[in-house]
Formats: structure tokens, C-alpha cells, sequence
């Protein structure tokens, strides 16, 4: 069985009337990677603030596998990159990274040492004594991760670390989790679930405060993965008519109907096609479209996400 390094059991923030993050529950497996997804103003930021102990949680139990046993104290564990980091941008990329080494208690050798190693591994080596006021956005971020990553946490948290970045900038960080993956502990926030499932294991998808689902991945894609018939008919009342019948049929779990096309996520393909190919002839309805084809994860992120 997988080890967990994080355990989280009903986590709730509340700052004054409102309630960002709403009890929510969920592990962290040892050198997995999770992406914590979700749209703006989900929590993501307040539930990596709380589990970064930067704030403290309202209620809830935060439970960390390698606590220090006398104060439960785990943040000499963990690397977190803020949503909006901010730089001394007159320091050198290893003048900072230096810096932050020493913030988290490495003696002077052991900082520089680090700070090489870490530089090295996010690839700025050529920059490294450059000023970061000349750094690109991919670079600051690929900076930041090095940061994070300076004092050997076992896990990483990294909050949207790609969202603000153009596609260069994205794919060169997105190139680094790849290869961070397994060496540590990976949580980062994104509100696209492609980024997700290019790098992740599992994923806890929030909204509004909530969790909305949550697991493996290859598990949800295989969950979601439904047969649906898509149907589009020329505009007219008995066309209209018929669409706004085909949510009674016993085969259709679920129907989205608009003027003049149905959407139908049914139980049995080949009963569904049966049935309705007939009905369309009896009635003469006039067909435009008739496809038949499975949903997906993204369906499913776009209907809870969606408005
Ligand atoms: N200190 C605060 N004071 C008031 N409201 C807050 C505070 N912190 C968070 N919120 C509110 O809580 C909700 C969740 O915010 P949070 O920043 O955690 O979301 P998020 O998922 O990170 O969003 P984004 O994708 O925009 O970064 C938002 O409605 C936000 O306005
Ligand atoms: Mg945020």
C-alpha cells in the first residue's frame, strides 16, 4: 500500500461572513503528484495557504506522515510557491536561491552547495548570475520552483505555477514537473484540466469551497467515460416536440436539449441507436446530425465548472 505523507480531514476556513474551503477531506500519496483543480475563487490558494502553514485552519485536521513529534511542526518538510511570488529582482538568480537556502537553516557550504544543485536542475544554469529583473516569466517561475525546492522538502506545493505564463513559459515548466515527478511530493493548482492530466496521478478537483470529486485520474476517466448521442434536426414545432420528449426515454440518463439538438448520455448504445433511428422515421422528424460517441473527463470538469 501506498504511504501517505498528507492526510487532510475536514478543512474549513472561514475570514469574517464567508467560507472559502468548506470541510473538505483528502490524502496525499508519497511521491505522487496531485493537481488540486479548480476555477477562480474555489479555494485552491486559502486550502495551499492553510496546508503551507501560513494561516491557520478554522476547523479541520491537517496530518503530516513526518511531523517533528514534540511540535507537530512539518514546514521544514514541505517547498511552497506562492500564487504571486514576488523577487529581490536586484539579487542574482544563486544570490537569491543562496538567500533562501540560509532562510531555511542551511549553513553557508551546505546553501551553496544546494543552491548549484537546484539551479542545475531547473535549468538556469547560464542565467545563474544574471539579475532576475532580466529573468522571463518562465524563468522566475522556473526560480521560484528552484526556491521551493532548495532545502530538500518532501513535498512541494506550487499554486498555479503555469497560469500566468505564455506558452514557452508553460511548456518549459511544464518540462520540469515532468521531471520533478517521483523525486518529490507533488501538489500544484491549476484551473486547466489538461495541465492536470499531463503530469498528475490524481487530482481533487474543488468548487466553490467544496470538493467536487477526487482520485486517480485513469479511475475518473474510466467513471466519466459514458456513451452519448449527440442529435440535430431541422427547426420546426414537431422536431422541437419530439427533442423535448427524449428525457422520458428509459435509456437516457441524462439529457441536455437546446432548439434544435439533444445531447443524451443513455445507458445502452445500441438499444438507444435502435429506438430513436426508428422513432425518427415513424414521425418523420427531419435529421441532420446523429453521432454516436463517449464523454469524457473534460465533460464532466466542464459541467461541474462550468456556468
Ligand atoms: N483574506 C480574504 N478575505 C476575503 N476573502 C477572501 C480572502 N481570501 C480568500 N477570499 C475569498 O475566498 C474565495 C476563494 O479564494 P482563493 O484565493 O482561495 O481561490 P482560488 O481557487 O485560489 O482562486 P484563483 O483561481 O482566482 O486563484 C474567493 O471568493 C476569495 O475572494
Ligand atoms: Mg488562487
Amino acid at each position: 500500500m501506498t504511504e501517505k505523507l498528507l492526510s487532510i480531514h475536514e478543512l474549513t476556513k472561514s475570514i469574517g461572513s464567508i467560507t472559502p474551503v468548506k470541510g473538505i477531506s483528502f490524502d496525499l500519496k508519497r511521491g505522487g503528484c496531485t493537481a488540486l483543480l479548480g476555477p477562480n475563487g474555489a479555494g485552491k490558494t486559502t486550502t495551499l495557504r492553510m496546508l503551507a502553514g501560513l494561516i491557520p485552519p478554522t476547523r479541520g485536521e491537517i496530518k503530516h506522515g513526518s511531523a517533528d513529534k514534540q511540535t507537530n511542526d512539518w514546514r521544514h518538510r514541505i517547498g511552497y510557491l506562492p500564487q504571486y511570488p514576488k523577487f529581490y529582482s536586484w539579487m542574482s538568480g544563486k544570490e537569491y536561491l543562496s538567500f533562501s537556502a540560509k532562510l531555511s537553516g542551511l549553513s553557508g557550504q551546505k546553501a551553496l552547495q544546494r543552491s548549484q544543485e537546484v539551479i542545475e536542475m531547473v535549468g538556469l544554469q547560464q542565467a545563474s548570475k544574471r539579475r532576475i529583473s532580466g529573468y522571463s516569466g518562465g524563468m522566475k517561475q522556473r526560480l521560484g520552483i528552484a526556491q521551493a525546492l532548495v532545502h530538500e522538502p518532501e513535498l512541494i506545493m506550487l499554486d498555479e505555477p503555469v497560469s500566468a505564463l505564455d506558452p514557452i513559459g508553460r511548456r518549459e515548466v511544464m518540462d520540469l514537473l515532468n521531471r520533478l515527478r517521483g523525486e518529490v511530493t507533488i501538489l500544484f493548482s491549476t484551473h486547466v484540466l489538461h495541465d492536470a492530466e499531463e503530469i498528475c496521478d490524481d487530482m481533487v478537483l474543488m468548487v466553490d469551497g467544496e470538493i467536487a470529486e477526487k482520485g486517480a485520474l485513469s479511475e475518473l476517466r474510466t467513471k466519466y467515460r459514458q456513451p452519448v448521442l449527440s442529435i440535430e434536426v431541422e427547426p420546426g414545432e414537431r422536431e422541437l416536440a419530439w427533442l423535448h420528449g427524449l428525457s422520458k426515454r428509459s435509456f437516457v440518463q441524462e439529457a441536455e436539449v437546446g432548439k434544435h439538438r439533444a445531447k443524451l448520455t443513455v445507458t445502452d448504445m445500441g438499444a438507444a441507436r435502435a429506438a430513436l433511428i426508428k422513432e425518427l422515421a415513424d414521425n418523420g422528424i427531419e435529421l441532420l446530425r446523429f453521432e454516436a460517441g463517449t464523454s469524457s473527463l473534460e465533460d464532466m470538469f466542464m459541467k461541474v465548472v462550468g456556468p
